[in-house]
């Protein structure tokens, strides 16, 4: 059984169980400022367990687009690396709205993995939370008491952000046998491998507030959700999810376009995983930005960028991985198919600008890291980290994953100090000049060389010739690395300081040259 076959008889046994099915909700929750990415299924149903709305229904199955990047459930770090951890997953679900509770849920649990199914009964364990007798209780009509363990409030008490719906649950593992270490129980597993967690059950009660005070809800709900490519690694007998058929399948494609042959290799998996949470994040409506959740997808692309680097891919190629995931996955999710253009001129536009980065800095890059791994302290000095940042317009964020993926660390109190430093000298060079010699300056200038024409409404990128360059109050041809320098621009999308607004800052790029731009004034008018 593959990923169709089984997401079509877990909502089949649902709807058999009065469930009506409910499409999932996009992975951009438009409407809920309390999380970036939807991280479950409960998520759409957030309002219902508030008692803010109501439904025809009050028991609902679904299979939920859920991308775990950011905020409190964020599994980044781990994908690639571990047999399970995944950004973009499906999960499957059912929920009771103030319709039934801990003993059917259970029940309904127990006869869709053993009977339906089929997973081995002697194999599968279950936790509950520590306090929860009841849910003890009900389990032991179903899992002999030694494979029943309680466990405390960190893995058995779910919650969906900060704020809002949540309750003990009580989640189903199965253990995977030797292979996967010699735990005896989910009490010694430290990783999590051999007991292999696949479905957990939530008694959704209480509201949490902003104080972390916990009110009852109205009534008492049940949200559930089962990793649908944990299931079926499962039911395939493989051992990790990136063995199961779509994202396997998006390997196969890595490879094809690489032509490297696949040794499950963390690159790989990572590359299968970020284009699903970027197609479907892109499909629903974000993009990769500065800020929130298009800050996060510029970091899931680029890490994907980054890795597809260690497999020889330097030119973009994440369009051609997303063409492979249009035919896997467009017949159950249309909006892939709907989105296809966009997603693939926003996958290229990205990767060609964050390529172009790596480039500038790449070498120089690569030269820190094999050293910093080299020596004692596995760190990258501030120094280093603030010529990449002011030499090569390497951004640090970027540093600091890369330092991770290489298991370095980055000093960041010195790079701070640099950064500060450097933001004192360039205030210094520009020291107020006094009107008298601003008009002397630059009356001459504009007569010559004409106004800055600011095109920043209108995008924040452009191109310009420098029409001027000044130390202090000389006007200069050229000016050396590390120095600092007033630049003005015929063409600028830079906004200037006026108005309450403070002055943008950004890079100004000419070949292998950088100029980093700490602030944007305006002298004189029409000079910026
Ligand atoms: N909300 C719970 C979870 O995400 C069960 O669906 O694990």
């Amino acid at each position: 059984m593959q990923s169709q076959e089984l997401r079509r008889k877990f909502l089949h046994f649902f709807r058999e169980k009065g469930h009506t099915i409910v499409p999932s909700s996009p992975v951009v929750p438009h409407d809920d400022p309390s999380i970036l990415f939807t991280n479950a299924g409960m998520n759409q149903f957030k309002k219902i367990f508030l008692g803010q709305a109501v439904m025809p229904y009050t028991r609902a199955s679904t299979t939920q687009k859920c991308v775990r990047v950011g905020g409190k459930h964020n599994d980044l770090d781990n994908v690639g690396f571990t047999s399970r951890h995944l950004t973009f997953f499906e999960m499957l679900g059912n929920f009771s709205f103030g319709d039934y509770f801990k003993k059917e849920a259970i029940a309904y649990a127990w006869e869709l993995s053993t009977r339906v199914l089929e997973l081995e009964e002697s194999k599968i364990w279950v936790t509950v939370f520590e306090k929860d007798d009841e849910a003890y209780e009900l389990w032991k009509q179903w899992v002999p008491e030694k494979r029943i363990v309680r466990l405390g409030e960190k893995d058995n008490f779910w919650a969906m952000g900060d704020t809002g719906p949540c309750g003990p649950c009580s989640e189903l593992l199965y253990d995977r046998g030797d292979l996967f270490g010699n735990a005896t129980s989910p009490l010694n597993d430290v990783d999590g491998e051999r007991f292999f967690e696949f479905w957990n059950l939530v008694f959704m009660q209480f509201n949490r507030d902003f104080s972390g005070k916990m009110a009852p809800l109205p009534k008492q709900n049940i949200d559930t959700g089962m990793g649908l490519e944990r299931l079926v690694s499962l039911k395939l007998g493989v051992n990790d999810v990136f063995q199961t058929d779509i994202l396997r399948s998006l390997i196969a494609q890595v490879e094809n376009i690489s032509g490297k042959t696949y040794k499950s290799d963390p690159a790989f998996h990572v590359v299968a995983d970020h284009i699903r949470s970027l197609s479907f994040a892109i499909a629903d409506g974000a993009q990769p930005g500065n800020v929130e959740r298009g800050y996060v997808l510029r970091k899931i692309l680029r890490r994907a960028v980054r890795y597809g680097r260690t497999l020889g891919l330097q030119k973009p190629f994440l369009g051609q991985v997303a063409d492979r995931l249009f035919s896997l996955m467009g017949e159950d999710f249309p909006e892939l198919i709907s989105a296809k253009d966009k997603i693939k001129e926003i996958l290229y536009v990205e990767e060609e600008n964050f390529i172009k980065t790596l480039s500038r800095g790449g070498n120089i890059l690569q030269t820190i890291i094999d050293n910093s791994k080299k020596s004692e302290s596995k760190q990258i000095s501030g120094q280093e980290a603030f010529r990449l940042k002011d030499t090569y317009g390497f951004p640090l964020d970027e540093l600091l994953l890369i330092a991770k993926d290489n298991g370095l660390n980055v000093n960041l109190e010195a790079f701070n100090l640099l950064e500060e430093e450097a933001k004192e000298r360039s205030r210094a060079s520009q020291k107020e000049l006094s009107q008298e010699a601003k008009v002397n300056l630059f009356e001459g200038f504009v007569k010559k060389h004409g106004t800055s024409s600011f095109v920043g409404y209108d995008t924040l990128e452009t191109e310009g010739s420098i029409t001027g360059i000044f130390q202090g109050v000389n006007s200069v041809e050229r000016i050396s690395e590390g120095e600092s320098a007033l630049i003005i621009l015929d063409k600028t999308s830079f906004y200037a300081e006026m108005g309450g607004q403070i002055g943008d800052t950004g890079l100004i790029v000419h070949n292998d040259a950088i100029f980093s731009v700490e602030d944007t004034t305006q002298p004189f008018t029409g000079v910026i």
